[in-house]
């Protein structure tokens, strides 16, 4: 047993993908707009979550050029949920450069894609292989997962030297169909040979070649460094109301969710009192406390644990903007961690 087959990978793939390819919506063309999209909305989301809003955002905004000239607002209502929403201020940010420097032409190369504001370079492997088909590998989770148990290698793959073995590897047997091969090596990595869970090496193309299958050492690969944990915070978060409107802020252009909406909140949980004062000490009145609950929410590298206070005031006071639902719900982009105060309200 060696791993001699190596080379022979796409011979093995392409077959296989050619007849077990999911049917999603970014696979229906090529065009360079639409795959970097695609790649840029997957980025730490799931197929399933994707799919919608890749369909909305394109009838919204169906060409590059209408992306960059798009408002803010607009484009984080069309982000609103999927997360991560630095990824669309650098996707409108691209778009400009792309109308700027390349004549509103996607570049073709893997140094200029890859140069792109929020393309890094599984990002750039990816759209230069699918949409141009380079043989530019796209090396993520999934695929070093893949690559771990057909070579049965146990190196940690969050070391970046070996995301850079792997790159290199791949890169050396790419086939003429670079983009078909990228999405195969995807789609293993995310179906019969999905993370956290049993490979399904029965329905597998590679099951009398993966030395992880073979020596019976797949389901325990691949191997990862110990975890960092997490910064956790505790916050105390004011849903605000008055005569039907809500108070809310802009947090501020820098940092986590720089730019976006927000319920006035505060470090801490603090008491029924202290939150009161709090209020007092932004110029409001409060009327009745309506409800307290605790909700958490995980960013990549914080957890939010947060009490979320319904305090109805006497006056539109403070320094905030006081909305009505119907603006919130159409103008306001609030992100998750905020949105799920919003959705328990009960407002008409
Ligand atoms: N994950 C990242 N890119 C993907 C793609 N193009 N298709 C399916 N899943 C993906």
């Amino acid at each position: 047993m060696d791993s001699s087959f190596f080379p022979r990978l796409p011979d093995v793939l392409l077959p296989w993908y050619a007849l077990h390819r999911r049917d999603l919506p970014w696979r229906k063309d090529r065009e360079a707009y639409h795959i970097w999209l695609s790649e840029i909305m997957l980025q730490q989301t799931r197929v399933e979550a994707v799919k919608g809003y890749y369909t909305r955002f394109l009838a919204a905004l169906p060409t590059l050029e209408a992306l960059a000239r798009c408002n803010d607002d607009t484009l984080h209502k069309l982000w609103e949920g999927l997360g991560y929403y630095s990824r669309v201020k650098n996707l409108k940010k691209a778009a400009q450069v792309v109308l700027e420097r390349h004549g509103g032409e996607f570049p073709r190369t893997y140094q200029e894609v890859l140069a792109l504001p929020g393309i890094g370079p599984y990002t750039a492997g990816a759209i230069c292989s699918i949409a141009f088909n380079l043989p530019t590998p796209a090396v993520d989770g999934n695929v070093l997962r893949v690559y771990s148990r057909l070579l049965d290698d146990d190196t940690p793959i969050d070391l970046p030297a070996q995301k850079q073995k792997v790159q290199e590897a791949l890169a050396k047997i790419y086939p003429r169909e670079a983009g078909d091969f990228t999405q195969a090596l995807m789609e293993l990595g995310a179906t019969v040979c999905g993370p956290n869970r049993k490979p399904d090496c029965e329905a597998c193309p590679c099951r009398d070649l993966c030395l992880g299958h073979l020596r019976g050492t797949a389901e325990g690969l691949p191997v990862k460094s110990p975890k960092k944990v997490r910064r956790q915070e505790d916050r105390t978060v004011f849903i605000f109301s008055c005569q039907g409107r809500y108070a809310l802020q802009k947090r501020p252009k820098t940092g986590l969710l720089a730019g976006l909406w927000q319920f006035p909140n505060v470090s801490g949980h603090l008491s029924v009192e202290d939150a009161l004062s709090q209020a007092e000490s932004w110029g409001l009145q409060p009327k009745e406390l309506r409800r307290e609950v605790f909700r958490k929410h995980i960013f990549t590298h914080i957890q939010w644990d947060m009490k979320g206070i319904y305090l109805e005031v006497a006056n539109f006071g403070g320094n905030f903007q006081w909305m009505t639902p119907y603006e919130i719900d159409t103008q306001a982009a609030l992100p998750t961690a905020f949105r799920q105060f919003w959705e328990e309200e009960e407002h008409v």
